[in-house]
């Protein structure tokens, strides 16, 4: 089982980077399954029926979320129409959209609760969900969190227990893939797909220096410029499990 999975797709322009690359990363890797993560896909926060369409047209089979999906009100329209755009397992009522399978892997989506909303506990909410997957499934974990103590922790807690736990939300590339002792492949955080030049993650640096400058609302835009596009190729066989980073920025226009 081969499987691309590319972190935080942010907004228009990290769609179009999305359909500009996951094909011929497809072809090339041979993957069988592609997964994103979508939270922050339409208009740089929140999920919609229009940022779905788009990302899976461009050959994307399941597409997690995370702490953003909720923003706009239309991702009641995503939830009960695209079963494979899964939603955290620890957020209260979504147990039962947490988790999508195809072509023989389980991805599960669960949320930290280091620095961020607090909801139920994600390491007994994961153990809820194993105990009704079957055990020979292959089965990846996007366990979108802030802090990277709790992902680690999570990694080694679901170590043996799941094929791979992979951390998304901070929208910055960790280098400290591996596999986990029992076997699980591991990364902290893949990042994000999309705006990279004056961007803080993914959004115009100026509106989000303001913010920290002046306490005050502001509202955020995409960055413009060059894309940045991040990812993890993950193999898994009876002879090999391993887990490879993804980076590139996409040429300018000039
Ligand atoms: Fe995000
Ligand atoms: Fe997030």
């Amino acid at each position: 089982m081969k499987i691309l999975f590319f972190g935080d797709v942010v907004g228009r322009s990290g769609r179009q980077a999305l359909s500009r690359h996951v094909q011929d990363l497809k072809t090339s890797l041979n993957a069988d399954v592609v997964v994103a993560n979508g939270e922050n896909s339409a208009g740089g926060l929140g999920i919609n029926r229009k940022a779905v369409e788009e990302i899976l047209n461009c050959g994307v089979d399941v597409i997690t979320t995370g702490n953003h999906a909720f923003h706009w009100k239309e991702w009641k329209d995503v939830y009960e129409n695209y079963p494979m755009v899964v939603f955290p397992a620890n957020y209260p009522d979504m147990q039962d959209r947490s988790c999508y399978s195809v072509k023989g892997l389980t991805v599960i989506n669960l949320q930290g609760r280091v620095f961020m909303d607090c909801i139920d506990n994600p390491f007994s909410s994961v153990k809820n969900v194993l105990r009704r997957l079957d055990k020979e499934t292959i089965k990846l974990v996007d366990f979108h969190a802030e802090a990277t103590s709790e992902k680690i922790a999570m990694g080694y807690f679901l170590d043996g227990r799941v094929d791979a736990v992979v951390g998304t939300h901070t929208h910055v590339q960790t280098a400290d893939e591996k596999m986990l002792p029992n076997g699980t492949l591991y990364i902290s955080d893949v990042g994000m797909t999309g705006p990279y030049d004056n961007s803080v993650l993914g959004m115009d640096k100026e509106a989000v220096i303001g913010k920290f400058l002046n306490n005050r609302p502001v509202r955020y835009e995409l960055a413009k410029g060059r894309n940045i596009i991040n990812g993890v190729f993950i193999n898994i066989s009876d002879s090999e499990r391993s887990i490879t980073r993804i980076s590139f920025l996409e040429q300018g226009e000039d």
